[in-house]
């Protein structure tokens, strides 16, 4: 039996990125919005969040992304016309996506610091409690949410967590990459971690692959503002002093799912046909579309 943890109420959501791979389509559209079949990338990732059973929405922003806002507002005139015009499925299923007044925070993350200053912004927000981190950009597609089966595990052995995967070794210097104890375990503590390492030095070839469950005391760490590899402030770096506080556990959760990377063009492509496919009203039509392309 598990042991009663604090429960993980809120989630992080950086959204802050320039998209620089995605140009120019990501010019005035923040690359959080472009669509993943019919809804647009950050949906998907609150969806996960919510199906996880978060309750309130940390969107870290940045100039520029006013409309991320708005997506998750309601949007009077759009609603009473569809409800005017008796388009009640389109309405409820708007207004299933929104979050409940007061259950979403917006904050700017004002310079592009790196990933461990946007977290970082989030602090007063979530306060002293554990939290979840959802990276947009990465569509973590399964059957089971990625992100209720870290909660899974943070109930059974709290502390933090990490989603990890395997990728080819000739891409290991491209995320952070984690050492565990065993490789073969669906939930295994970790026992080294490093960002972005150098070709031929990763402890392993399983990469974080943007999930996160955190302690509030990373916030103290990510404080000291201090800078890693590619000259940004890294979560990466802090979470590996929390990893060296032994009153921590730190765990890796293996996704045995597809990860599309939806700030890369063929990752988002890759995950508009998988996320198509997959549904019945699209897929047949799609599929036979496809090979008739092929
Ligand atoms: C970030 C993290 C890295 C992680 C990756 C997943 O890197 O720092 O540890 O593996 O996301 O996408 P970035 O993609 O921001 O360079």
């Amino acid at each position: 039996m598990s042991t009663q943890r604090r429960r993980i109420r809120k989630a992080v959501f950086p959204v802050a990125g320039l998209g620089t791979r995605f140009l120019p389509a990501t010019k005035a559209v923040p690359k959080e919005m472009l669509t993943v079949v019919d809804r647009p990338v950050i949906q998907h990732v609150v969806d996960e969040a919510r199906a996880a059973g978060i309750e309130h929405f940390v969107f870290i922003t940045g100039r520029g992304k006013g409309v991320i806002e708005d997506h998750f507002d309601n949007m009077f005139e759009l609603e009473h016309t569809l409800a005017a015009r008796g388009k009640k499925n389109e309405l409820a299923e708007l207004l299933r996506d929104l979050p409940a007044a007061g259950q979403s925070s917006f904050t700017r993350q004002q310079a592009p610091l790196g990933l461990g200053h946007a977290v970082w912004c989030a602090r007063d927000i979530v306060g002293d409690e554990p939290f979840a981190l959802l990276l947009p950009d990465m569509l973590h597609h399964a059957g089971k949410p990625c992100l209720a089966e870290m909660i899974e595990a943070y109930e059974a052995h709290g502390g933090n967590h990490v989603a990890v995967s395997p990728v080819p070794d000739d891409q290991t210097h491209q995320y952070g990459i984690v050492g565990v104890e065993d490789v073969k375990a669906k939930v295994s503590r970790i026992t080294g971690m490093v960002e972005k390492p150098p070709r031929g030095t990763a402890p392993s070839n399983l990469h974080i692959t943007g999930r996160y469950i955190l302690q509030p005391e990373i916030f103290d760490l990510l404080g000291k503002q201090e800078k890693g590899a590619g000259g940004e402030i890294q979560l990466t770096d802090s979470m590996i002093k929390l990893a060296a506080d032994k009153s921590q556990p730190f765990h890796a959760v293996r996704f045995d799912g597809r990860i599309y990377d939806c700030g890369s063009k063929i990752g988002f492509l890759m995950a508009n046909v998988a996320y198509a496919l997959a549904r019945e009203d699209l897929g047949p039509e799609l599929r036979a579309g496809i090979k008739s392309l092929l």
